[in-house]
């Protein structure tokens, strides 16, 4: 058999149509499959390989760190200096308020840990979350997803969570002294690129403070430079009690936290003792590879031309058969008629070269979620053949 044979034999599936390509390298926008093919990435690993794939600096990190030590103990333990340092880095780029930080494996462990920690720190159960949110396929963080389709099957579920309408000034007033913590994507992603009203996310702020609710914002896909600035939330004007962030967090290493003060983040630590815990969250090879691209990310000046970036797709992306594009710097949804419209478009991108794919609550949008470091030229061809793809339905 061949490796793909092999893969849909033995590598658990998740859907009954993986992509399937058998890629053997990667290197900043490009990916290369085993026949020497080229493909253009626009989605980024799902917005994970935001400084593009394997930046050297990160290579580097992560070379030295595996000839230093990789796990050494359970998290929280040891000092260990690739989490000290990115910890630190970490939180000298954020308010003064979010100054303790809690390393995960994955996002979903980010989500499970705020939950755990805000339920903790109030002393309170109810959770609200918003329709159309995604926060993770665990059974805590499924809980609070907001699509009936994706939780339905696994009932019962986390009980006290209430879903209310995003960026909706009616559901305020369902916040109240019960409620342990509001949790939102700053910007819904799955949902094909939602951006909230700055008027409703400020006026959450302020019904969180008032009830004693811990905002918690989920920037896993939207955070780190995607939206154009380094947290999404700094275009609001508003900072959150937690912060979730991931996928690009370990510029390529599996790596997510939780980000809160320290005052909050103390409730983990007695009754029960170890109130969180794992055995490879802030993995030092993790630490230290994120830490690296969080540099490149800053030092290279990343984020400094997305808006130019996001412009050009804007103006690039006209055609009959595009309903809408929604966009928030390089997180763009373009949406056509149906599911079956943009599966006909991705497949003719990846025949074509570039890789492209669906939203999980918007099956009717394609994403354009690529690495930053894409330039005019990528961004022509990209969508060139996106165009092209259209004139074929
Ligand atoms: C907004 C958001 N939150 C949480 C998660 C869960 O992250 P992970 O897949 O690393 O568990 C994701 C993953 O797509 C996400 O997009």
């Amino acid at each position: 058999m061949n490796n793909r044979q092999l893969f849909l034999q033995h590598v658990a599936q998740t859907s009954d149509a993986p992509m399937a390509l058998e890629i053997v390298k990667a290197q900043g926008m490009y990916m290369w499959d085993a026949g020497g093919k080229q493909y253009l990435d626009l989605i980024a690993g799902i917005s994970v390989c935001n400084i593009g794939h394997c930046h050297p600096a990160v290579v580097k990190a992560i070379k030295e760190q595996a000839e230093t030590y990789m796990h050494l103990l359970v998290y929280g333990e040891f000092v260990q200096s690739p989490q000290v340092a990115y910890a630190k880095y970490l939180t000298d780029h954020l308010p003064a308020g979010l100054n303790s930080v809690y390393f995960t494996n994955s996002g979903s462990e980010a989500t499970e840990g705020a939950m755990k920690l805000a339920k903790r720190h109030t002393g309170r159960t109810e959770i609200i979350a918003f329709k159309n949110s995604y926060h993770g396929s665990t059974q805590g963080s499924l809980s609070i997803i907001g699509d009936e389709y994706w939780r339905n099957a696994y009932r019962p579920l986390l009980p006290d969570v209430q879903h209310l309408q995003h960026n909706s000034m009616d559901m305020l007033g369902q916040i109240t002294e019960r409620t342990a913590c509001v949790i939102a994507e700053t910007i819904q992603a799955e949902a094909g690129v939602l951006a909230p009203e700055k008027t409703w996310l400020q006026a959450l702020r302020k019904r969180c403070t008032e009830t004693g609710t811990l905002l918690v914002l989920d920037e896993i896909q939207c955070g780190l430079g995607r939206n154009g600035t380094l947290w999404a939330f700094e275009q609001y004007d508003v900072v959150p009690d937690i912060l979730l962030t991931g996928k690009a967090l370990g510029g390529g290493m599996p790596l997510g936290a939780f980000i809160a003060s320290r005052e909050v983040m103390w409730s983990l630590t007695n009754q029960p003792v170890l109130g969180h815990i794992t055995t490879f969250g802030g993995h030092p090879v993790a630490c230290a590879a994120g830490l690296a691209g969080m540099k490149a990310l800053m030092e290279e000046n990343m984020t400094a031309d997305i808006p130019a970036k996001e412009k050009l797709f804007l103006e690039l992306l006209k055609h009959p058969k595009i309903k809408a594009v929604r966009s928030r710097g390089l997180m763009l949804a373009v949406e056509l008629e149906d599911f079956p419209a943009v599966q006909k478009v991705i497949a003719h991108c990846i025949a074509n070269g570039v890789i492209t794919d669906w939203f999980l609550f918007a099956a009717n949008c394609i994403r354009i979620v690529p690495p930053l470091i894409i330039n005019e030229e990528e961004i022509r061809k990209a969508c060139a053949v996106i165009l092209a793809g259209l004139n074929t339905l």
